[in-house]
């Protein structure tokens, strides 16, 4: 799913993508934030001047067991100010429920990072036998439909992010958990 949703996204014009999988990351268990390690592995210095250079994020999760996987968790976790006033599209892989409850866990995480989740999701439903190795089975035009609408609502607001992290900040956000 989601190097499918990468290779659409950079059709679009005006965009250039760069796909991360934690599977192929140095990313670990969480023990030090990325500012706090003494020296920074090269794979996770490249990963975050990715995110301090995009101007949004789409985030591919399945779901295990009602919940997101710890390893994507954890790659949110080591960066902070990165990912701030950027805008997040979430799209989901999973069984019956599509991975619903792990984006609507986004909803909640994404937040704490000083990001912004797009109201639009994508679920995907039953991903083991609608998606294959090249993405959709059948139903491809609906498929590309969902997707390029989720992307034009993620452009809207990164371009509205954009323009207004350029006139200033609105300062340190309160910690309020
Ligand atoms: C242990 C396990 C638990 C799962 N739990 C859920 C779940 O709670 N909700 C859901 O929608 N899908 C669930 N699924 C389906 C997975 O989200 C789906 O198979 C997905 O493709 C897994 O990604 P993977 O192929 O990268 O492992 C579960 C699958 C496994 C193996």
């Amino acid at each position: 799913v989601a190097r499918w949703v990468a290779a659409r996204l950079a059709l679009r014009k005006g965009v250039t993508t760069r796909l991360w999988d934690p599977l192929e990351l140095p990313f670990g268990n969480l023990q030090l934030r990325v500012r706090e390690m003494p020296s920074v592995p090269p794979a996770l210095e490249e990963f975050r001047q990715d995110i301090v250079n995009a101007d949004g994020f789409v985030l591919v999760t399945p779901e295990y067991n009602f919940g997101l996987p710890g390893a994507l968790k954890n790659l949110l976790d080591l960066f902070f100010v990165e990912w701030h006033h950027k805008p997040f599209a979430l799209v989901g892989a999973g069984g019956i429920s599509g991975g619903y409850r792990a984006l609507d866990t986004l909803r909640i995480i994404v937040p704490g990072l000083v990001g912004v989740t797009i109201p639009t999701v994508l679920p995907v439903h039953r991903v083991e036998t609608t998606f294959g190795p090249n993405g959709p089975v059948s139903d491809v035009a609906d498929w590309e439909q969902r997707a390029d609408r989720l992307f034009v609502q993620l452009e809207w607001y990164a371009r509205a992010l954009q323009r207004a992290r350029a006139e200033g900040l609105p300062g340190a956000p309160a910690r309020t958990g």
